[in-house]
């Protein structure tokens, strides 16, 4: 069914298709739908019916919820979000690479802004059903990286009391300089207050919110120790290994190879697996890591737990595979001993 689907959305430049199927998703989900038998996660005190998840940037305003965890995902990231809202990069800004199974994009956060996406989560049937709803937090593009610490607090305030985890997102490579929040000094001076407002908001809501800390895969091993030391000291809970790259490996022969923005999808998985790999060995046990880059098939999912991941995500995948790449996840995972034991 989704193939059919996926042969008219494709004609299609790729950001029309996207809010299309999104769109048709609302009305005949069903229709492409088996959600797979459980196969329970317990991790910072949240119970996931399945490890798989949709990874962020599908649903960036929170539109589409219900319809996203109908599918099957055992949890969803909706985001990012910033404060304000934006209307993101001019268009084109999106690009499918088929032959590669992969995605260029340079969106650049454009959202509805937190507001409109806290609404969102409230209104939705899975919050009363207590779904794992992530959501990823930004800042706007003229604020300022000095500023960023406030942008952050901003969203952490508003999406506190409706979000499962919340999911500092510092690595996209299309808001100029954001990723330089990753440099020590800076990245101590934004998780440094995050904590600690995350403190007072765990006592006025009775209700420890988990912060992850999503990376990018382009990080130099250098980068890495100094990262790791702030995340521990600044007490984060998680990571997500993670974002899009700025490399072309693989794909810049092809046609729209050479577009900026990130790439995404199978050309990405060794550098995330990588990434992941780097990191579970800097970090102690109690801070879980969710695998996200390339998943393509369910084998690409065993790989990321493999590696140290405990959750794992995809964006890419349900562009070209559709739904039923969550069953395939789901259904590799469970022959994993490390998943039922
Ligand atoms: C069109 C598009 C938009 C994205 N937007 C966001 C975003 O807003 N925030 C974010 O943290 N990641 C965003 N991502 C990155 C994905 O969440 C994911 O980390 C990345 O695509 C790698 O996974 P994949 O290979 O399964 O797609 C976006 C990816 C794509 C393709």
């Amino acid at each position: 069914m989704y193939s059919l689907l996926r042969h008219l959305l494709f004609r299609l430049p790729a950001e029309t298709a996207h809010d299309l199927g999104l769109t048709g998703l609302d009305w005949a989900g069903q229709l492409f739908t088996r959600p797979p038998e459980a196969l329970p996660v317990n991790l910072f005190g949240l119970n996931f019916p399945n490890p798989v998840g949709l990874a962020a940037g599908l649903d960036k305003n929170g539109d589409h919820i219900d319809t996203l965890l109908a599918l099957g995902f055992g949890f969803i990231e909706i985001g990012t979000v910033t404060p304000k809202p934006q209307p993101g990069n001019p268009r084109p800004r999106m690009f499918r690479l088929p032959e590669a199974e992969a995605v260029i994009n340079r969106m650049g956060f454009n959202n509805k802004g937190v507001r409109h996406l806290v609404r969102k989560v409230e209104r939705s049937k899975a919050m009363q059903d207590q779904a794992v709803i992530g959501i990823n937090i930004g800042k706007n593009k003229t604020t300022p990286n000095r500023n960023a610490v406030d942008d952050y607090l901003f969203c952490l305030e508003h999406v506190y009391p409706v979000a499962s985890y919340i999911t500092i997102n510092i690595s996209s490579p299309n808001t100029a300089n954001l990723r330089e929040l990753q440099h020590r000094d800076a990245l101590l001076k934004l998780l440094g207050p995050l904590y600690e407002r995350q403190q007072q908001l765990a006592g006025m809501h009775n209700r420890q919110v988990p912060l992850l800390v999503k990376l990018a895969p382009d990080l130099e091993q250098i980068q890495l120790d100094p990262i790791a030391e702030v995340i521990q000291q600044t007490q984060m809970q998680g990571v997500i290994c993670g974002n899009t790259t700025i490399s072309r490996e693989g794909v810049d022969q092809l046609k729209f190879g050479q577009e900026s923005g990130g790439l995404s999808g199978a050309p990405l998985k060794p550098k995330a697996d990588s990434l992941l790999t780097a990191m579970r060995a800097r970090l102690p046990d109690e801070i879980p890591i969710i695998g996200v880059g390339g998943i393509t098939c369910g084998q690409d999912a065993v790989d990321k737990v493999q590696a140290g991941a405990t959750l794992v995500q995809f964006y890419t995948g349900m562009i070209y595979t559709g739904p039923k790449l969550i069953n395939d996840c789901v259904d590799s995972l469970r022959r994993l001993p490390s998943m039922t034991g």
